[in-house]
């Protein structure tokens, strides 16, 4: 803009612009029709800019509006999504197979030390207190280490678990596409001793449960301090609602 250029910044909307010194300011009139005349002038002024401002605060105000809105009605529904995985018996399924069911889904890996096994047990016990409600449930465990995860290594891991937990693994790309989708965090940790295996690493990653509705719609999700019998509590509570 010529106003930034000359070194003088653009006034904000709304915002009178500053005179740049004493000396830049209209020389007094020299009889009382040029100060009318300037009267006038202000006037006209002040009110085209009070219309631009009005105008301009207006707008923005239906744009603040509209975006508090949208995050509001889409908040829920953007945990989660479409997806094609293969199962821990090596068959392709996709979030279509379950339809109808409510999904619990945990992220991990089957080499983790501490945390999936910890997280799969709260699973494992809270669908063993859900008791015939837990026919409703499917529990899902999808890997974020799909290059060891193997379907047989699922398979022999969720089974572990639960009896009616499905291990999901895939491609890197299939993997990092629906950790997205259900905003899950991982990165690989290589192991610092430089004579340990290459396949000795670990993953950081998120540790969150979450409830997908019948639909497919997120309902809630358990932090991994909940215990088995607040998560048995509230999956029971959403299957009633
Ligand atoms: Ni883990």
């Amino acid at each position: 803009m010529a106003d930034a250029e000359n070194g003088s910044p653009a006034p904000k909307p709304g915002e009178a612009p500053k005179p740049k010194s004493e000396t830049s300011e209209p020389a007094a009139p020299k009889n009382r029709g040029n100060r009318a005349l300037v009267g006038v002038l202000v006037i006209v002024g002040a009110v085209a800019l009070a219309l631009v401002a009005s105008r301009y605060f207006g707008e923005a105000g239906k744009i603040g509006q509209s975006i508090v809105k949208t995050t509001k009605s889409t908040g829920a529904a953007s945990i989660g999504g479409p997806f094609t995985l293969t199962d821990h018996n090596g068959k392709r399924v996709s979030d279509k197979d379950f339809a109808g069911k409510y999904l619990l889904v945990y992220f991990g890996y089957t080499y983790c030390p501490d945390v999936c096994p910890t997280g799969l047990t709260v699973i494992s016990d809270a669908l063993d207190q859900l008791g015939a409600d837990a026919a409703k449930v499917q529990p899902l465990f999808i890997t974020i280490d799909p290059h060891r995860d193997t379907p047989e290594q699922m398979k022999e891991y969720a089974t572990y678990f639960h009896p009616s937990l499905i291990g999901l693994t895939g491609s890197d790309s299939e993997i990092a596409q629906v950790a997205k989708a259900y905003r899950i965090y991982y990165a690989k940790v290589e192991n610092k001793d430089p004579d340990s295996d290459p396949e000795d690493y670990t993953v950081d990653h998120s540790a969150v449960t979450y409830l997908m509705g019948p639909k497919g719609g997120f309902l809630q999700h358990f932090s991994h301090s909940t215990d088995p019998e607040t998560m048995a509590r509230r999956i029971r509570e959403a299957i009633k609602s």
